[in-house]
């Protein structure tokens, strides 16, 4: 498909489809409501609604994360573009590209990008994010995959010969995986680039809980009911019985994880049944369902892990605040 008058192509590939996501989603709550404590991973917040909730919480005047890491954008890309020479930008977890707009207006007015390549694992968002971009940039070449970037990044698209690309990897959401999960997850994005290539990491840092919890406990109560979005999805998908109302979000500062930790808790004592998996779980009155870590890092942290995982940092900035990263991490 071409908009009228642009050369730029736009195409959806399905990594991760319906059936793969209903496999992994039984798999995740079984073993998630049977441990202990119970726990869900967080890639089941974002169907349709939980990814508009999320838009919603970029807005929210206590998440400065967005914002911050936008300005921090704006600050860098002419930079980054400049030194970068990519001519595909892939994004991991795009959401709604909304912010990779300056990435990508820096990278074109450097005269090397010819194709993004968004991957999320929300089929909603990224086709809208597609439509989008395709109208304000006709001729750039728009490749997006719904896939899971825990699992699925082998199957993304190489580099077009003689090309380079860059990795962005924004919002964050590093943070939501577990140190383990993370270190291979970095291996994985290491072992996908040549050497030279780069990886653009948004991080999180470890400033007041004062300023960090508010974040993910808004006064409005728009990330209590992201958070509870994912009962509505075990609802949906799993023929689950929950009662959304029953349970109450939690956001919590773990100094000892240096990561904020998302819960639900029981309002009273409940049964769920989860009739496809034949599966009834009880819940004692004040229990807590762990739905997601959005771990906050010091810089030395951030080049520790990127080491590990064979990356040398590059360049770093950071807002006067000291509340969020940018950091080009170089494959070595
Ligand atoms: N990058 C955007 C969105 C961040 S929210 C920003 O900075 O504003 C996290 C995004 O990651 C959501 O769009 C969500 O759908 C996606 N996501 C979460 N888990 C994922 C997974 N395992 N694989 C791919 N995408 C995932
Ligand atoms: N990647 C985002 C973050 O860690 C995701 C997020 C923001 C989130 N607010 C949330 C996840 C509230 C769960 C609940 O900042």
């Amino acid at each position: 498909m071409s908009a009228a008058g642009g050369t730029g192509t736009t195409r959806l590939d399905v990594h991760f489809t319906n059936s793969d996501a209903r496999a992994d989603l039984r798999a995740d709550v079984a073993r998630g409501l049977t441990a202990v404590p119970k726990e869900l991973p967080p890639k089941w917040f974002y169907d349709a609604r939980g990814s508009e909730l999320f838009e919603r919480i970029t807005d929210l005047p206590e998440y400065y994360p967005f914002r911050t890491e936008r300005a921090l954008l704006a600050d860098s890309v002419a930079d980054i573009a400049r030194s970068s020479g990519a001519d595909t930008v892939v994004e991991l977890g795009s959401g709604s590209s909304t912010k990779t707009r300056l990435l990508l207006d820096a990278f074109l007015a450097a005269g090397t990008l010819r194709r993004y390549v968004p991957q999320d694992v929300s089929e909603s968002a990224l086709q809208g994010a597609i439509e989008e971009l395709h109208r304000e940039y006709p001729d750039l070449t728009l490749h997006g995959v719904v896939g899971d970037f825990t699992t699925d990044l082998a199957r993304l698209p190489g580099a077009d010969p003689g090309g380079r690309r860059m990795i962005a990897f924004l919002g964050g959401t590093i943070g939501n995986l577990l140190p383990g999960p993370r270190h291979a997850f970095l291996t994985h994005v290491r072992e996908i680039l040549a050497p030279g290539e780069q990886l653009l990491l948004g991080t999180g840092l470890v400033t007041d809980p004062a300023v960090m919890v508010p974040a993910y406990d808004d006064a409005d109560g728009i990330t209590a009911d992201f958070n509870r979005n994912v009962l509505r999805v075990l609802n949906r998908e799993l023929g689950a019985d929950f009662d959304v109302a029953a349970f109450d979000h939690v956001a919590h500062w773990d100094p000892a994880n240096s990561w904020i930790e998302m819960r639900l808790r029981a309002a009273r004592d409940l049964r769920v049944r989860v009739a496809e998996l034949d599966l009834e779980v009880a819940f004692d009155a004040g229990e807590e369902l762990v739905t997601e870590v959005s771990a906050k890092f010091r810089p030395e942290a951030i080049d520790e892990f990127a080491t590990a995982a064979g990356f040398t940092t590059t360049r770093r900035w950071t807002d006067p605040d000291e509340r969020f990263a940018l950091s080009l991490l170089t494959a070595g």
